[in-house]
């Protein structure tokens, strides 16, 4: 987060110096590099220093595995507890690793064909303490996970 504040006052910085009419050509070009060095900083850092996407599906998984208990048990409590995580584990692996190596298509994207809509109906199967139905959605996405997979070469992760 400092990292983008540091950029975007070094933008901030950048267009003032554009308006004011005082800073040359040469200066605001050395401010745009600056800029885009910053940024292309910003983007390896997010990929080398944050969790990689092995470990954040692994905590995937590990959510998947409890949520079906959660299910199986009326615990519905847990169930939005660990479906609340998985969202943010979702949004972390859209915001890291959006077009990592291994990714055929960006994550966001393949989330929104594989997971959101299925993840979707059975929060509310969830909300609405609906055992047959979250049972059923459950399957699917577990499913969709694998399919995702699939798509991406990696379909001998089986869940
Ligand atoms: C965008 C497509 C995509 C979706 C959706 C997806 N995965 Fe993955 N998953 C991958 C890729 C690609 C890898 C291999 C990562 C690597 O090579 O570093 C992976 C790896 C894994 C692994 C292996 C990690 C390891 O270290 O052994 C597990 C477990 C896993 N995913 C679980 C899940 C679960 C559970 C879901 C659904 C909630 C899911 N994945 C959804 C693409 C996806």
């Amino acid at each position: 987060m400092r990292k983008v504040i540091i950029i975007t006052a070094f933008a901030g910085f950048g267009m003032l110096a554009a308006c004011s009419g005082n800073a040359n050509e040469g200066e605001i070009k050395k401010l745009n590099e600056r800029i885009t060095a910053l940024e292309n900083e910003l983007e390896e850092l997010k990929e080398t220093a944050g969790p990689g996407l092995a470990e954040l599906m692994n905590q995937n998984y590990g959510h998947l595995q409890k949520l079906e208990t959660a299910i199986a048990e009326g615990n519905w409590e847990y169930a939005e507890f660990c479906m609340h995580e998985m969202e943010e584990t979702f949004e972390k692996i859209e915001y890291i690793h959006n077009n990592h190596d291994e990714l055929v298509q960006p994550a966001s994207e393949q989330f929104k064909a594989f997971i959101y809509p299925v993840f979707e109906s059975l929060e509310a199967a969830v909300e609405a303490h609906d055992e047959p139905k979250a049972a059923d959605l459950f399957i699917n996405l577990k499913t969709n996970c694998g399919k995702c997979h699939t798509a991406n070469n990696h379909g001998f992760i089986a869940l």
